[in-house]
């Protein structure tokens, strides 16, 4: 079957085709149109500056790939219908409701959160059959975005768990305000990862509710690094050096962070395997660290194009979400919720 993906929860526009049979995936198509430079001057995401842009690349990046491809054999559009941005999510809603009614198709209702944690199952690679990677089971799943930072315990895909989330801020969100308060630019996460290359020293930073089973908490840390940065600039001492250090001191504080909270999980549920999806799972800091602390653990990240928002996700998912779900959300045309908050994926 042929599914169409798209994704507009957030700053991303994105539309991707792919073919699926048999538990195996070809990837004809993943088109993507990044709206960094519109949100850029304010140092975050504007939600109905993205929703212009996604009403303005949508059409675009369809065409693309009807240039390659007869749309009418399509046979689902996937579509991501939240947590999100909801003046994003509505343009996007907007588009696949019309691009239904055209071409007479269903819509597979796809959570966001779920189409970053099925990324971890597949390879990046365009025109080549590849079977969908399997998990064993129990699984400890992360999805660190900008948006969110959810720990879950799967014990099969039909049976999951919230174990924690954050209470304030996602660590991608203060990742981002902290690249800010350096005078790098949005989104802040590439960056950092970038300038912490280049460190050599270390600041000592805080690490709020670290102890608190799997309750997540960034605010602290996000205030503790801006105080920090407003003290240095203040003795005239932010130079690159030091920007480089500072970077790395965050990047570190969060990795260590998160696997903390994850080792308590895997330790605690018995679990065989860690999948680490979402944007701030693109860091090679992360990766590195959780790949020598988890070597008992067969470990899942995306591949890194894939850790943030795209449409691919999105069409793996609508397939995954055909398989896995005995109730998958075939929606009608005029009958589709958007969401901003998680209210499917967090049920327990
Ligand atoms: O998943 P995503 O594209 O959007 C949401 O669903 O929120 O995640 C975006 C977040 C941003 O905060 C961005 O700074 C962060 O992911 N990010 C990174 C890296 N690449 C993106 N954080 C750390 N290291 C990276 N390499
Ligand atoms: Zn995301």
């Amino acid at each position: 079957m042929y599914i169409l993906g798209i994704e507009t929860t957030c700053d991303e526009s994105g539309i991707a085709l792919i073919e699926a049979k048999d538990n195996k995936i070809k990837i004809i198509n993943n088109e993507l149109a990044l709206q960094y430079s519109v949100h850029q001057k304010y140092g975050g995401v504007v939600p109905i500056l993205a929703a212009r842009e996604h009403h303005k690349n949508l059409p675009l990046l369809l065409k693309n790939i009807e240039k390659k491809f007869d749309l009418k054999k399509i046979d689902y559009l996937a579509f991501s219908a939240g947590p999100g941005l909801l003046p994003a999510l509505v343009s996007g809603k907007e588009f696949v409701i019309g691009l239904a009614k055209k071409l007479n198709k269903k819509i597979i209702k796809v959570n966001h959160l779920e189409a970053h944690t099925y990324a971890c199952l597949i390879n990046n690679k365009i025109g080549v059959w590849q079977e969908i990677k399997t998990v064993v089971f129990p699984a400890i799943v992360l999805v660190v975005s900008g948006g969110h930072t959810n720990l879950y315990l799967f014990k099969s895909w039909a049976e999951k768990r919230l174990l924690g989330a954050t209470v304030d801020d996602a660590a991608g969100e203060i990742i981002d305000k902290c690249a800010r308060a350096l005078g790098l630019g949005y989104p802040g996460g590439p960056i950092i990862e970038k300038k912490a290359r280049q460190a050599k020293n270390f600041f000592a930073l805080p690490k709020p509710m670290i102890q608190k089973s799997y309750t997540f908490s960034f605010s602290g840390l996000k205030t503790a690094f801006i105080d920090l940065v407003a003290d240095i600039k203040k003795l005239k001492k932010l130079d690159e050096q030091t920007i480089c250090d500072l970077s790395a001191s965050l990047q570190k504080t969060v990795s260590e962070i998160l696997i903390f909270k994850i080792k308590k999980a895997a330790e605690t549920y018995n679990c065989k395997s860690i999948l680490i999806g979402g944007g701030v799972s693109a860091n090679g800091n992360l990766r590195k660290q959780v790949k020598k602390f988890f070597k008992q653990y067969k470990i899942l990240f995306p591949p890194k194009e894939l850790s943030t928002d795209n449409g691919l996700n999105i069409a793996i998912a609508g397939y995954l979400t055909l398989l896995n779900n005995s109730h998958p959300s075939l929606v009608d045309w005029n009958n589709l919720e958007v969401f901003s908050r998680e209210n499917i994926y967090d049920k327990h």
